[in-house]
C-alpha cells in the first residue's frame, strides 16, 4: 500500500537554487492520498480537546480546513501580512529562503481556547513559530503542531520543541 511520502513530489532548485521543493499538490490531488493525510494527522490527537485548528498560508489552508471540518470545529488562518482585513496581530520571521510577517486576526482567538497549528512541512520552524507566537498573544493555548513534512536537520522540530510544543509529523 502507498503511503502519504508515496504521493509527495520533489521539485529540484524551486523556488530558488539549492531548495528542494517538497510538492504536496500531488498528494492533495489523490483521494486516497489526501483522505490518509488528514486521517493520519488527526490520529496523535484523539481523545484531545480541540477547540480550533489554525492554519498557515498557504497550504496549511487546505489541511486546516479539512482537518476542522472533521473535528467540527471553526478554523483559523493565519496569513501573510496585509491580506486580512480585519484588525490584527502581527509576527515576522525568518524563512528557509527568505523572511516575512504573519498576522491573524485580534478576535479570532478567545483566551484559554486550545488550538492545533497545521502545516504542510516543517523547515527552519520560524514560520510555525510565528504562528504559535500569534495565537499565544490572543490567550489560545496550542495543543499540538502538526505537519506533513518534517525536516529535522534544518532544525524546526528542535526550535519547537524548545518552545515546549508536541511536534507531530508524517514523514521526513
Ligand atoms: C512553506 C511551508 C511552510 C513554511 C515552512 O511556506 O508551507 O509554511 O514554508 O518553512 P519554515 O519552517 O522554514 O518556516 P512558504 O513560505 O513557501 O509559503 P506559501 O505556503 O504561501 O507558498
Ligand atoms: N518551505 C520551506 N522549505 C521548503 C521546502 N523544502 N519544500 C517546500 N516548502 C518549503
Amino acid at each position: 500500500m502507498k503511503t502519504v511520502k508515496d504521493y509527495i513530489r520533489t521539485i529540484v532548485d524551486f523556488p530558488h537554487e539549492g531548495i528542494m521543493f517538497r510538492d504536496v499538490t500531488t498528494l492533495f490531488a489523490d483521494p486516497r492520498g489526501f483522505r490518509m493525510c488528514i486521517d493520519q494527522m488527526l490520529h496523535p490527537y484523539a481523545g484531545t480537546r480541540i477547540d480550533k485548528v489554525a492554519g498557515l498560508e498557504a497550504r496549511g489552508f487546505i489541511i486546516g480546513g479539512a482537518i476542522a471540518h472533521q473535528l467540527s470545529v471553526g478554523f483559523i488562518p493565519i496569513r501573510k501580512k496585509g491580506k486580512l482585513p480585519g484588525a490584527t496581530v502581527s509576527e515576522a520571521y525568518q524563512l528557509e529562503y527568505g523572511e516575512a510577517v504573519m498576522e491573524v486576526h485580534d478576535d479570532a482567538i478567545q483566551p484559554g481556547e486550545k488550538v492545533l497549528l497545521v502545516d504542510d512541512l516543517l523547515a527552519t520552524g520560524g514560520t510555525a513559530a510565528a504562528g504559535i507566537k500569534l495565537i499565544e498573544r490572543l490567550g489560545g493555548e496550542v495543543v499540538g503542531c502538526a505537519f506533513i513534512i518534517d525536516l529535522p536537520e534544518i532544525g524546526g522540530h528542535a526550535k519547537l520543541e524548545k518552545m515546549g510544543m508536541d511536534v507531530h509529523a508524517l514523514c521526513a
